[in-house]
C-alpha cells in the first residue's frame, strides 16, 4: 500500500514511525513532513491546508490510504473531497469536524445529550460576556468559538481577567471570526486526562488512556502550550472510570451525531477532567493528540494500518481488540528558547543519535528540518524523547537520560513529565 499522511508534528512522525511497522505499507509520503520524518517517508512540499494539491496528489500517485494529522485540513473538509474522488482517507468530515472547530457546537450537542461538561453559557456580544462573568464570578473560563491554535482557552482568576480575554477575543479579534462568539464557563478542578477511540460510528475502539502536561514550566506553572510531554497508561484512569467515561462521554457523543445525521469515521479524542462530581469533557479534538499521540503509539502492537482502513472502509466490527505493550511510555517535550512566545530557528540540534541508540527510547521530531546535512530548529516544539520502561518510574528515568543526551541553543523542557502518575499510584 502508499500511504500519505499529512502533518508535520512529533504525532505526525509518530504515526509515519508506526504506519512504517505495517506489512501492508510498501512507500510512505508525507506532505510537508520534518527532519525526521525524512528518513522514513518522502517529504511533500505541500502545506496541510492546500486540499486541492493534496488531492491532485492522492489522485495521481494512486494513494490507497491518506491519514491526516492536524485539524486544519479537517476543518476544511478535506474527508469529504477526497471522499468524492472515491479516495480512502482516515478521519472525519467537516461536519463532523465542528466538534472541534466550533466549541459552540460541541457544547451544544453536549447539552442535548447529556455529555457532562462544565456548565456554560454561549455570549454573542461582550455585554452578555460581562454580565455572565459577574453572575458566577472567577475563577471561570473564557473560550473562543472557532480554531485557535490551542490558544483560545483562558482559565481566568479574576473578573477582570476573564473580561479582558473576552474582549482581546471579540473587540480586538485576536483569533479572528474564531472569537465571534465565546463560551463563558464553570471552571472545573482536577487531574486532566485524554480518552482517544478509534470509530466508524458504529464500533468503537478505545485506545490507551494518557495525560498531557499542558503549561510551559513545572508543576504545571506559565501559560499553556500544545503540550510539553505525556505519558501513557494514566494511572488516574482506573478500569471502572475508563468504563464511565466511554459510556457517558465517547458513546452518548458519537450516538448524538448519529442522531444529528453526522456519522464520525476517525479518531474521537475526549479531554476529560476527573472531577470530584465524576468525568466531565473539556474539550473535543477530531485528530490524534501532540504529544499524546507520541506516548501511546510506542506501546500498540497491533497494525495501526489494519484499524485505519477498517474505519475508512467502515468495517471496524471485524476487528476485535487492540494488542498493547504493558510497558509504561512517557514523552518529554524538548522546545525552543521562548517558546509557547517568539522563539527562534535554525538552531543545529546535536545528540540525536547518540539518544537513539539507548534502548527502549525513540525520538520523535516535531518542529526540525534537515538543512545542509544537519537537523535544525524549525518550530516551538522541536523534539518528543520519548522512552518505554516496566513502570512509569522507570520509563521516567530512561526518557530523562536520553533527554540528557540531546542539545541545541535555548532548548528547555519539563523536568516534571510523569510526576502524577507516580503520586496516583502512591510512589511519590
Ligand atoms: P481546551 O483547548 O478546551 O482543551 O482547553 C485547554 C486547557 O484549558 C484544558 O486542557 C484545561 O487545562 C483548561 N480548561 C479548559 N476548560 C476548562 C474548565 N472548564 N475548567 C478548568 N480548566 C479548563
Ligand atoms: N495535546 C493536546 C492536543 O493535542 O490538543
Amino acid at each position: 500500500m502508499r500511504i500519505l499522511v499529512i502533518g508535520s508534528g512529533g504525532r505526525e512522525h509518530a504515526l509515519v514511525w508506526k504506519i512504517a511497522q505495517s506489512r501492508l505499507v510498501d512507500k510512505i509520503f508525507c506532505a510537508p513532513g520534518n527532519g525526521g520524518i525524512a528518513k522514513i517517508a518522502e517529504c511533500l512540499d505541500i502545506r496541510v491546508e492546500d486540499t486541492a494539491k493534496l488531492l491532485e496528489f492522492a489522485r495521481k500517485e494512486k494513494i490507497d490510504l491518506t491519514v491526516v494529522g492536524p485539524e486544519a485540513p479537517l476543518a476544511l473538509g478535506i474527508v469529504d473531497e477526497f471522499k468524492n474522488y472515491g479516495l480512502k482517507i482516515f478521519g472525519p468530515t467537516r461536519k463532523a469536524a465542528s466538534l472541534e472547530a466550533s466549541k459552540v457546537f460541541a457544547k451544544e450537542l453536549m447539552a442535548k445529550y447529556k455529555v457532562p461538561t462544565a456548565a456554560f453559557k454561549i455570549c454573542e456580544d461582550m455585554r452578555e460576556a460581562y454580565n455572565y462573568i459577574d453572575e458566577i464570578g472567577a475563577p471561570c473560563v473564557v473560550k473562543a468559538d472557532g480554531l485557535a491554535a490551542g490558544k483560545g482557552v483562558v482559565v481566568a482568576k479574576s473578573n477582570d481577567e476573564a473580561k479582558k480575554a473576552v474582549s482581546t477575543m471579540m473587540h480586538d479579534k485576536i483569533f479572528g471570526d474564531a472569537g465571534n462568539k465565546v463560551i463563558i464557563e464553570e471552571c472545573l478542578f482536577g487531574q486532566e486526562a485524554s480518552i482517544l477511540v478509534i470509530t466508524d460510528s458504529k464500533e468503537v475502539i478505545a485506545l490507551a488512556s494518557s495525560q498531557d502536561h499542558k503549561s510551559v514550566f513545572d508543576y504545571d506553572e506559565g501559560p499553556n502550550t500544545g503540550g510539553m510531554g505525556a505519558y501513557s497508561p494514566a494511572p488516574i484512569v482506573t478500569s471502572v472510570l475508563f468504563k464511565d467515561i466511554l459510556e457517558k462521554i465517547v458513546y452518548r457523543t458519537i450516538d448524538g451525531l448519529a442522531k444529528e445525521g453526522i456519522d464520525y469515521h476517525g479518531v474521537l479524542y475526549a479531554g476529560v477532567m476527573i472531577t470530584r462530581d465524576g468525568p466531565k469533557t473539556l474539550e473535543f479534538n477530531v485528530r490524534f493528540g501532540d504529544p499524546e499521540t507520541e506516548a501511546i503509539l510506542p506501546r500498540l502492537k497491533s497494525d495501526l494500518v489494519e484499524i485505519m482502513l477498517a474505519v475508512s472502509e467502515g468495517r471496524l466490527s471485524g476487528v476485535r481488540t487492540l494488542r498493547w505493550d504493558s510497558r509504561a511510555c512517557v514523552c518529554v517535550v524538548c522546545a525552543s528558547g521562548g517558546y509557547p512566545g517568539n522563539y527562534e530557528k535554525g538552531k543545529e540540534i546535536f545528540g540525536l543519535e547518540e539518544a537513539a541508540k539507548l534502548p527502549d527510547i525513540v525520538v520523535f521530531h516535531a518542529g526540525t528540518q534537515l538543512k545542509d546535512n544537519k537537523i535544525v530548529t524549525s518550530g516551538g516544539r522541536v523534539l518528543g524523547v520519548t522512552g518505554l520502561g516496566n513502570t512509569v518510574k522507570e520509563a521516567i528515568d530512561k526518557t530523562y537520560q536520553a533527554v540528557e543526551k540531546v542539545s541545541f541553543e535555548g532548548m528547555h523542557f519539563r523536568r516534571d513529565i510523569g510526576q502524577k502518575a507516580l503520586k496516583t499510584t502512591g510512589i511519590l
